[in-house]
């Protein structure tokens, strides 16, 4: 267990600091195990503050000086803990004074990713959340914004900070940040890096150096990045009105990172996966996800940086309102039918997921342990859900004028949540005391839905629950916007799209004036992330797949005639009914309807999608029979439909130069789908002649998935020779092996790839790449009933827990549904929960996680 009770932070305990920040200045000698810090900071007291001691926060830092005002501290003068220092206010100057201290700290020794660590010989910081303690004494929280000024001393070619280069010389640089921020947005970088430079004016007429900076050799796969920043910087000013505020924009790529990317003022560092792409190294969705991330990173210069969180409670201020806009963007950008579809698939498989087991938390939370176990699904996809209600029950013109008077009042502030929704108040002068429900209540509201029709009246009466969630017990309704329409029996639409206010328990509504007996379109574009129980029958789903207006109501209808279909084949044996395979096959066969949306209709509900289906039906989940039941109806698809498949496969074929954008990968999302249907069909021989031709990533990734779960034996070689020197690529390699391999042979390859000379815990990619092609890839294979797959999991986050206990926290999510089997594997994962949580020396991070997993 740990060493020292670890501290629970609470919102309600939020006070303001006794001492604000003026000015910063760092100065850095960095050496990879001996980099020296030297920071001078001008503190001024807080007027509204009780107290006067100085907190500074600090960890892991060797002290070498420490003054006040030029004069040294004595020992007696400052206390200091594992990791803070504080000085006693009676020791201090009244008003002001100026801190300088010098500190040493090891970057090399850094394997925690979190703070300045060394990266391929290159030095690189990560702060966010609380990670800038680790380079010097200072208030480390975000309420606490000040100008930065950064000299850099080092021999590396390339040396980058935040803001404007201000000074560069021989062995040095100086970056000139003018703009006040927290400590978590402050970044360096020293490497020997080369940049692929654009330029960008901005429509005020500023013009901006974009450098997107990368180790040598990886210059050719920066072109898709640099588009997509150059596209997000323009759609900020056209529909935010968000211009950028510096001259230089820097992106530098690193391959050791435990997130995606961060938005540092002026300075954003990738994860290498998030911004290198080429046609030949990088499928369609690594497109996507890089347009998307590139996007979301730089929206955060307004919505998290300029405004910022005052607390970190207030994460999703900044985190659900920027993926909100990354979102839009997408949808602006790729289609917003596609999109929204794809961002609901991802919120119910990660976000439901969460709110219905132990981890379920509000999307503001009211306290935590470890603020890196809160950067959640909730925080953020729900978090963009909210933004999105908003959105929709004010309207348009609303939404963007409450944004600007967002912007206008609190530019330079640590905002709140109250503070977000007051502009909306005050743009409007609606009350949303009862919306603000949604970011204090935790759970998935469960709308159930009831309705009659009697002489042309047609009634609908909805009720909503939201369920117990931990240290929640009791819930109230929310404002639930609920979009819905109504179709006519021939498919026509009876009454189109209304917004329907639902904010008690029970609520009906009434149409009169209809002719027939009219079918309910409801919850249209997933206007609220809510749980829809509704069981209409097959021929009602078949029309709205066939006909209604609504994109998302429309595939929601081909997903509920699957999921029911595949619960049938699992408790009652039964085989897929053909009048739906007729009805997926004429959605399939519609050549007017977008590629895109055609392999979505035909993709299968995830295996953890239907083992919660189970648990909604009061039925122990199978994890076995569930990986059966698909496979079975995959093969039922592709026996119905191989005319159909064969036809789209040839068809679709195309010698067209790659293009990344939604119409071309549509395309290839369509047809690729057909191979993998006709794969059991042609003994692999598409998928092989695909597989030994293809010249892009999508086509050659899609086959070999084919060829692994065919059995094909000479496949992984081929693959790992062909791409042995690409570690991106070769990540895609270790996860399809253990993903596609059969279940009961999933942890066996997973431990045998944990023995090749190239796995490495050090790399976050390469070990997510293998933890998650088992937990995530192949459920079923982790859920063997021997509970090999939980006792190779948890051996390793016990591992990687004292290396980088962030991602060894995040990865332990794969135990949160824990509670949904049977007492067999229960027991099974109990077992290892509490192994973990007995391991000496085990992280705050970790212990968090694995605690609530086992109380919650
Ligand atoms: N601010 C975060 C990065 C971050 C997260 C830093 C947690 C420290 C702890 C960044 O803006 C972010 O949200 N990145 C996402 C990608 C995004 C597209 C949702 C990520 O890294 O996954
Ligand atoms: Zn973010």
């Amino acid at each position: 267990m740990q060493a020292d009770a670890p501290q629970t932070v609470h919102l309600a305990d939020y006070t303001a600091p006794n001492w604000w920040v003026e000015k910063v200045e760092l100065a850095f000698d960095l050496h990879p195990t001996a980099t020296r810090v030297r920071s001078k900071i001008r503190f001024k007291r807080n007027p509204d503050a009780a107290g006067r001691d100085l907190h500074l926060d600090g960890e892991n830092l060797s002290l070498i000086t420490l003054a006040v005002d030029g004069k040294p501290l004595t020992n007696n003068e400052y206390r200091k803990a594992d990791t803070s220092l504080t000085v006693p206010g009676d020791t201090l100057p009244q008003d002001a004074f100026t801190w300088e201290a010098e500190v040493e700290i090891n970057p090399e020794a850094n394997t925690a990713l979190e703070g300045l660590y060394m990266s391929n010989g290159m030095f690189c910081t990560q702060c966010e959340a609380e990670g800038f303690r680790k380079i010097t004494s200072y208030p480390d929280r975000p309420d606490v914004m000040a100008p930065f000024e950064v000299r850099i001393n080092s021999d590396l070619p390339v040396l980058l900070s935040n803001g404007n280069h201000a000074e560069r010389g021989n062995g040095m640089s100086v970056w000139s940040d003018p703009w006040p921020k927290p400590a978590y947005l402050f970044a360096l970088v020293a490497g020997d890096l080369v940049a692929i430079s654009d330029r960008f004016t901005t429509r005020s007429g500023r013009d901006v150096a974009l450098n997107i900076w990368v180790r040598r050799g990886d210059e050719g796969k920066c072109a898709f990045a640099m588009d997509a920043l150059k596209r997000s910087m323009r759609w900020d000013e056209e529909v935010y009105g968000r211009e950028y505020d510096l001259d230089i924009f820097n992106i530098v790529a690193v391959d050791d990172f435990n997130m995606g990317a961060m938005e540092n003022k002026g300075l954003n560092i990738f994860n290498s996966s998030a911004v290198l792409a080429s046609p030949e190294t990088s499928t369609d969705d690594n497109f996507a996800r890089i347009e998307a991330i590139i996007a979301h990173e730089y929206f955060h210069n307004w919505t998290g940086n300029r405004i910022t969180c005052r607390d970190w409670f207030q994460l999703c201020l900044k985190e659900g309102l920027t993926v909100f806009r990354d979102q839009q963007f997408s949808g602006d950008t790729r289609g917003a039918a596609v999109e929204r579809i794809g961002n609901v698939l991802s919120l119910r498989a990660r976000q439901f997921r969460e709110d219905a087991g132990p981890l379920a938390h509000p999307v503001r939370p009211e306290s935590f342990v470890e603020i890196n176990n809160f950067y959640t699904a909730t925080v953020y996809e729900k978090g963009a859900e909210i933004i999105g209600m908003l959105k929709r029950l004010v309207g348009d013109d609303a939404y963007y004028k409450a944004c600007d008077l967002y912007f206008s009042r609190h530019d330079g502030d640590a905002a709140t949540i109250e503070d977000w929704l007051k502009v909306f108040e005050d743009t409007t002068g609606r009350d949303l005391t009862g919306f603000k429900r949604w970011y204090t209540q935790a759970g998935t509201p469960r709308v159930t839905v009831t309705d009659s029709f009697k002489d042309g009246t047609y009634q609908i009466d909805f009720e909503q629950v939201t369920p117990p969630t931990p240290g929640q017990p009791d819930k109230e309704p929310q404002l639930i916007p609920m979009a819905m329409g109504l179709i006519n029996p021939d498919g026509s639409e009876a009454r189109p799209t209304q917004v329907v206010e639902l904010t008690e328990a029970r609520q009906s509504l009434r149409f009169d004036g209809l002719d027939a007996r009219p079918i309910p379109s409801l919850l249209r574009g997933f206007s609220a992330p809510v749980i829809l129980d509704h069981s209409p029958g097959f021929n009602d789903r078949a029309t709205l797949l066939a006909h209604d207006t609504d994109p998302f109501v429309r595939w929601e209808a081909g997903r509920a005639l699957t999921r029911q279909t595949v619960m049938a084949m699992l408790t009652d044996r039964a085989a897929p009914d053909p009048a739906y395979l007729d009805a997926l096959h004429m959605a399939a066969a519609n050549d007017t309807l977008d590629p895109a949306f055609r392999a979505l209709v035909l993709s299968l509900p995830s295996q953890d999608d239907i083992a919660q289906g189970c648990v909604d039906a009061g039925v122990v989940p199978d994890p076995t029979a569930i990986h059966h039941a698909l496979k079975a109806l995959g093969r039922s698809i592709g026996d119905h439909m191989e005319g159909l498949f064969t036809t789209l496969y040839d068809r679709l074929a195309s010698d067209a130069p790659y293009r990344p954008d939604a119409a071309q990968s549509g395309k290839r999302a369509l047809r690729n789908m057909a191979l993998r249907r006709l794969t059991p069909r042609d003994e692999a021989t598409r998928a092989r002649a695909q597989f030994d031709t293809a010249t892009n990533m999508t086509d050659q990734l899609a086959a070999f998935a084919c060829l692994l779960e065919a059995g094909d034996p000479q496949v992984a070689a081929q693959f790992e020779a062909q791409w042995h020197g690409d570690r991106l690529v070769m990540d895609k390699w270790f996860m399809l092996q253990v993903a596609q391999a059969e279940p009961k042979d999933a942890v066996s390859r997973a431990e045998i790839l944990t023995e090749h000379p190239d796995f490495t815990m050090k790399n976050p990619n390469r070990f997510r790449a293998v933890m998650g092609g088992l937990t995530g890839g192949n459920p079923a294979g982790f859920h063997d009933p021997s509970g090999a797959g939980y006792r190779f999991l948890a051996t390793w986050l016990i591992r990687l827990d004292a290396a980088n206990p962030q991602t060894a926290a995040r990865l332990s999510t794969a135990f949160e549904t824990w509670k949904r089997y049977d007492a067999d594997r229960q027991t099974l994962m109990r077992t290892e929960l509490e192994r973990i949580l007995d391991t000496d020396g085990l992280s705050r991070d970790l212990a968090e996680m694995t605690s609530r997993m086992l109380e919650g």
